[in-house]
C-alpha cells in the first residue's frame, strides 16, 4: 500500500490545492485508478469521467465569419461637442466610456493566419450610462453587397468549397464579379490596405448609414470613421507570406504587446452628418453600404479619441465569448433604412444565441455596467438571481420596470410601392465611381501594386470571370481597365466591348 502525503494544515485551505468541480480535494490528477497495478481503468475514477466529460465540450461553435480575432479593453473620450445632433450621453462633451474593441479577418477559421488578404473586423462596446452601445463595423468604409440575401452567399463564395473543403478563388471571383457594387470593396480589398501590418495600422468605420437625434427629436444621418493615430501601414504579399511563415498570430501579438508595453493605440473618432433633406436630394442613394459620403460633401466632424489600454485576462472567457450585436443602440443612436443593416439586426443576436447561449448577455464581457430589467426569465446557464421574486409580466400592479416613452425616436416618414426593388435598375446607381476614384487618387506605386495583388490572386480563375473584372475596372477607369488586362494577358479590345455591355449582357457574355 503507498503511503499517502500528510498535508500542513494551511495547505488544507490554500487557494493553490486541486478541487473536483463542486470543491472537494482531489487527491491524484495523474494516475487512474485501476484494480492492479496492470489491471485496466475504473469507472470509479469519476475525477477521471470529469475532467473528459468537461474536455469534450470545451469548444464553442466559432463565429460564421469573423472566427479569428483578437481584443482589447479602453475607453472612448469625447473631445468634441456634436449635441445639436445626437442626445446620447455617450457622446456628450468630456464623457468617457468604457469599451471593448475586437478585431478579427472575415473569412478564415479560428486557427487561420491573420496576415491574410481580408478586410478586418473592428467590433466595438461601449459601456454607456444609458446601457451597451455596439458598433459592429470594419476597416473599409463600403461592403461587397447591399441586400441581406447576398451576405451568406458572400460568406459560401469566400470560404471553402463544398467539394474540396479548400478555399476557392474561382467561386469568390466568380461571385464578386457577378455582383458588380462589390467594386469599390475589391479594389480596397487588392489595394495596398487588403493587408494591414497589424490591427493598429488601420482605421475602422461604422460602414453604415446611422441615426443621429437630439433632445429636441430631430432626426440626422451619419457615418462612423475611427482614423488610426499610429499611422497607415501594410503589408506586401511578399511580406505577409514570409511573415505567416514566422507567426501566425502577428496582429494579435502586436495588439497585446503593445498594450502590455503601454503604448496604447489611438484612434480619433468622427462623424459625417447629412440632413434629412439633404439625403432625399442626394445623388446616390446614402442608404447604400456599397457607397461613400464624399468628404469634401459631408466633413469629417471630430468627435473624440478612442484608446485601448488594457489587455483581457482571459482569451476565452472575454473574447471568444464577446457579443457584438449592431441592434444594440442606446437614445440619441438609432437604424437607418439601409437594407443591409436592417438585416443584421436580426442577425447577430440570433448567432449568438446558438453560439454561446441564449444568456450570453449575462457573461462578464458582455454584461451592461448599468441595471438591466428585461423581465428576461430562466434559460440555460443562468447564473445570476434570475430576478428573483420580482413580477415576471408587465403590466403589472407592483409598478414594476415601465417603458421608458421619453426616449422615443422621432417618427420617420417611410412610404413607396412593396417591391424587390433591384438597386442595379436605379438609373442613380454608379458601381464604378467610387472605386474609379480611388485609382485616380492612388500613386503610380500603389496602382502597381493594387494590379499585382489582382493579378497573384486572380490567377487560377477562369477567364470568363477575368473578363467580368477587366470590364468593371474599365468601367472604373479606362487606365484601370487597361492595366488589369495587361497584368491578366487578357485581349484589351474584348475588354472594351465588353464594357459597353448592360450588368446583365455582360453577365451572359461572360457565362462559362
Ligand atoms: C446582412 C449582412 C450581415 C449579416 C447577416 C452578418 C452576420 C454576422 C454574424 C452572424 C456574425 C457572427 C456573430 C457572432 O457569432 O457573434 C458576424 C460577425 C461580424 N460581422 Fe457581420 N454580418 C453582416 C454584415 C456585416 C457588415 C456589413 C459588417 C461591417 C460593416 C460586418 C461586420 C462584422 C464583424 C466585425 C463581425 C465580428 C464581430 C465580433 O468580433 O464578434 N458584418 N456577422
Amino acid at each position: 500500500m503507498p503511503k499517502l502525503p500528510e498535508l500542513q494544515p494551511q495547505e488544507k485551505v490554500s487557494t493553490h490545492l486541486l478541487t473536483n468541480e463542486v470543491g472537494a480535494p482531489v487527491a491524484n490528477n495523474e494516475n487512474a485508478l485501476t484494480t492492479s497495478s496492470r489491471g485496466p481503468t475504473l469507472m470509479q475514477d469519476v475525477w477521471l469521467m470529469e475532467k473528459m466529460a468537461h474536455f469534450n465540450r470545451e469548444i464553442i461553435p466559432e463565429r460564421r465569419m469573423h472566427a479569428k480575432g483578437w481584443g482589447a479593453y479602453g475607453k472612448l473620450t469625447i473631445t468634441g461637442d456634436v449635441s445639436q445632433y445626437t442626445r446620447a450621453a455617450v457622446l456628450q462633451p468630456n464623457t468617457e466610456t468604457e469599451c471593448f474593441l475586437r478585431f478579427s479577418t472575415v473569412a478564415g477559421e479560428r486557427g487561420a493566419a491573420d496576415a491574410e488578404r481580408d478586410i478586418r473586423g473592428c467590433a466595438m462596446k461601449f459601456y454607456t450610462s444609458e446601457g451597451n452601445w455596439d458598433m459592429v463595423g470594419n476597416n473599409t468604409p463600403v461592403f461587397f453587397v447591399r441586400d441581406g440575401h447576398d451576405f451568406a452567399d458572400l460568406n459560401r463564395a469566400v470560404k471553402r468549397d463544398p467539394r474540396t473543403g479548400l478555399r476557392s478563388p474561382q467561386n469568390n471571383w466568380d461571385f464578386w464579379t457577378l455582383k458588380p457594387e462589390s467594386f469599390h470593396q475589391r479594389t480596397i480589398t487588392m489595394s495596398d490596405r487588403g493587408i494591414p501590418k497589424s490591427f493598429r495600422n488601420m482605421d475602422m468605420f461604422g460602414s453604415h448609414t446611422y441615426s443621429l437625434y437630439n433632445a429636441q427629436n430631430e432626426r440626422v444621418w451619419c457615418k462612423f470613421h475611427f482614423k488610426t493615430q499610429q499611422g497607415i501601414a501594410n503589408l506586401t504579399d511578399d511580406a505577409a507570406f514570409a511573415l505567416i511563415s514566422k507567426d501566425r498570430e502577428s496582429h494579435g501579438r502586436d495588439l497585446f504587446d503593445s498594450i502590455e508595453a503601454c503604448d496604447f493605440p489611438r484612434w480619433t473618432f468622427s462623424i459625417q452628418v447629412m440632413t434629412e433633406e439633404q439625403a432625399r436630394n442626394h445623388y446616390e442613394n446614402p442608404f447604400d453600404i456599397t457607397k461613400i459620403w464624399r468628404h469634401a460633401e459631408y466633413p469629417l466632424i471630430e468627435v473624440g479619441v478612442i484608446e485601448l489600454n488594457k489587455n483581457p485576462e482571459n482569451f476565452f472567457a472575454e473574447v471568444e465569448q464577446a457579443a457584438f450585436n449592431p441592434a444594440h443602440v442606446v437614445p440619441g443612436i438609432g437604424f437607418s433604412p439601409d437594407k443591409m443593416l436592417q438585416s443584421r439586426l436580426f442577425g447577430y443576436g440570433d448567432a449568438q444565441r446558438y453560439r454561446i447561449g441564449v444568456n450570453h448577455n449575462l457573461i462578464p464581457v458582455n454584461m451592461a455596467k448599468v441595471p438591466v430589467n428585461d423581465y428576461h426569465r430562466d434559460g440555460a446557464m443562468r447564473t445570476d438571481g434570475n430576478f428573483g421574486r420580482t413580477p415576471a409580466y408587465t403590466p403589472n400592479s407592483g409598478g414594476f420596470w415601465t417603458a421608458q416613452p421619453q426616449v422615443t425616436e422621432p417618427p420617420l416618414d417611410l412610404q413607396g410601392a412593396m417591391w424587390r426593388y433591384e438597386p442595379n435598375d436605379d438609373p442613380t446607381d454608379d458601381n464604378f465611381r467610387a472605386g474609379g476614384d480611388l485609382w485616380r487618387l492612388l500613386l503610380p506605386a500603389a496602382r502597381e501594386l493594387l494590379v499585382c495583388n489582382t493579378a497573384n490572386h486572380i490567377v487560377l480563375v477562369t477567364e470568363n470571370v477575368k473578363y467580368r473584372h477587366a470590364a468593371h475596372c474599365q468601367l472604373a477607369d479606362p487606365e484601370y481597365g487597361e492595366a488589369i488586362t495587361e497584368a491578366l494577358k487578357l485581349d484589351y479590345k474584348k475588354v472594351k466591348q465588353l464594357a459597353k455591355l448592360s450588368n446583365m449582357q455582360l453577365i451572359a457574355e461572360t457565362l462559362c
